[in-house]
């Protein structure tokens, strides 16, 4: 019986998914996203060529790999076609090869209106979303009022559009807000809902599949399936910085419920991290960096939002935080991403423990978001140097960007100092560090 591989970011998102998912997809028949929306943004960058998925699972640019959108995941179908289309432009033409679950729920625009306007309401505590109208989606799943992909070919979906739209303008009208001044994605309310219904039609050629029994099926007749997640363990629902969260179950759990496979038939974990933390909207982040430094995480590591372009908050790996959400999903290897970012820095802190309320602790704190929490920092030495050598004189990586290649590595060329930074890390967590990777493109990660 095959099971299910899941690889999750540990953080708050933005780990590098898209680039492993990207690496790891030669070993798999099927990747599958299961929960979250467009407010992701994975980018892949290979050849020179940089491309950024928001709905459609990371395998899309190995040829042959299908990939599934599960019923987990909430899909805004004009978005979801310009993503479609951009692919189908750099030659990927998913006609035969995405497919999408009829229980996903949509994202119509009077749900991204929504979420303008609770954000609105909220004022100085605004959550600071993606603004593609997750969270009220999400609430209308559970609160039995959504409309589903499956419905999409119904006769009076019209009709059930046109009556959860007004459902929303009254809840608009509550919070004294209105579709005038809109814009989405620089248009009007009415121009992006015109789209939205082109986008409609445009997805009734793709193939819907009931996820749970073509994924069970799938395993059942030996595929490879990987799960690929969005957002960072630090946003779940349950378990992030709660309200400063998204609103879908990012741990491992979302997979059983956003793909319909039992738990026993979870295979590898895989967990990703940045060798630093980074977050981007509201909410407590204990190590975050106001200074020099953390503003040269902010240039090396390229961190400004591959959905919203807002800058990213950086700051000193969070330890504690790393653990807690490595027994959350019970990952079983390590991917360390971005080391590459800190090659220059002399030396480098890493929290090992908390201070809140005149205890140390090495928990997180249920009232994270109302007390300050202030990180006991350990300080390890930098490595000083360059990762990796295989650039050409022009900065482009070296090699067929079209052939995916490991670059196998011993442990000898890996810096001595980073060797330290990631048997510390190791030591702490109690879980293997398997993948580094020290450059965006395909090509550069160290296996260990
Ligand atoms: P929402 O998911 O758009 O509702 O946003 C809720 C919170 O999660 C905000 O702080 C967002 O910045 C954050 N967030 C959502 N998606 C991502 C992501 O893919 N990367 C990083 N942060 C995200
Ligand atoms: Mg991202």
């Amino acid at each position: 019986m095959n099971k299910i591989d899941i690889l999750l970011g540990l953080q708050w998102g933005d780990e590098g998914k898209g680039k492993v998912v990207d690496a790891l997809t030669p070993n798999y028949d099927i990747v599958a996203r299961f929960q979250g929306g467009p407010n992701a943004g994975h980018t892949i960058e290979f050849g020179g060529k940089k491309f950024v998925l928001h709905n459609i699972p990371s395998g899309v640019l190995t040829p042959g790999c299908v990939n599934l959108i599960g019923n987990g995941v909430i899909i805004d179908p004009h978005i979801l076609r310009g993503e479609i289309e951009g692919l189908a432009k750099a030659g990927f033409d998913l006609r035969q090869t995405l497919l999408i679950a009829n229980r996903a729920h949509l994202i119509l625009p009077t749900h991204r209106a929504l979420d303008a306007a609770n954000e609105k309401a909220l004022g100085k505590m605004k959550v600071g979303t993606t603004l593609k109208g997750i969270g009220p989606t999400y609430t209308d799943k559970t609160a039995r009022k959504g409309l589903r992909i499956g419905d999409i070919a119904s006769a009076d979906f019209r009709e059930r559009y046109e009556s959860l739209k007004q459902h929303h303008l009254r809840q608009m009208t509550a919070v004294d807000f209105d579709l005038s001044g809109l814009q989405l994605d620089g248009m009007s309310f009415e121009a992006y809902e015109k789209l939205w219904f082109e986008g409609v039609e445009y997805l009734k050629q793709f193939q819907f599949v009931d996820s749970e029994y073509y994924i069970n099926e799938a395993l059942d007749n030996g595929k490879k399936v990987l799960a690929e997640g969005a957002q960072g363990s630090m946003l779940d629902v349950d378990f992030g910085s709660y309200p400063f969260v998204t609103s879908s179950n990012v741990i491992a759990a979302g997979v059983c419920s956003g793909l319909g496979v039992a738990p026993s038939r979870i295979g590898k974990v895989y967990g990703i991290f940045k060798a630093y933390c980074t977050r981007v909207g509201t909410g407590p982040f204990p190590t975050e960096l106001f200074d020099a430094t953390g503003e040269t995480l902010r240039q090396n590591g390229h961190e400004f939002g591959a959905t919203t372009g807002r800058p990213r908050r950086c700051g000193w790996l969070d330890l504690p935080a790393l653990k807690y959400a490595v027994m959350l999903s019970g990952v079983t290897d390590l991917m360390m991403m971005k080391s590459d970012v800190m090659d220059e820095f002399e030396t480098i802190k890493v929290a090992t423990a908390y201070r809140y309320n005149g205890v140390e602790t090495k928990q997180l704190p249920f009232a994270a978001c109302t007390e300050t929490m202030e990180p006991v920092y350990v300080s390890l030495d930098g490595w000083r140097q360059k990762i990796g050598n295989e650039k050409t004189e022009n900065g482009t990586p070296k090699g067929s960007p079209t052939e995916w290649e490991v670059k196998r590595r011993t442990e000898n060329n890996i810096p001595e100092k980073l060797e330290d930074y990631i048997k510390f890390i190791e030591n702490y967590v109690g879980v293997p560090i398997k993948f580094v990777s020290y450059g965006p493109d395909r090509t550069q990660n160290i296996l260990r």
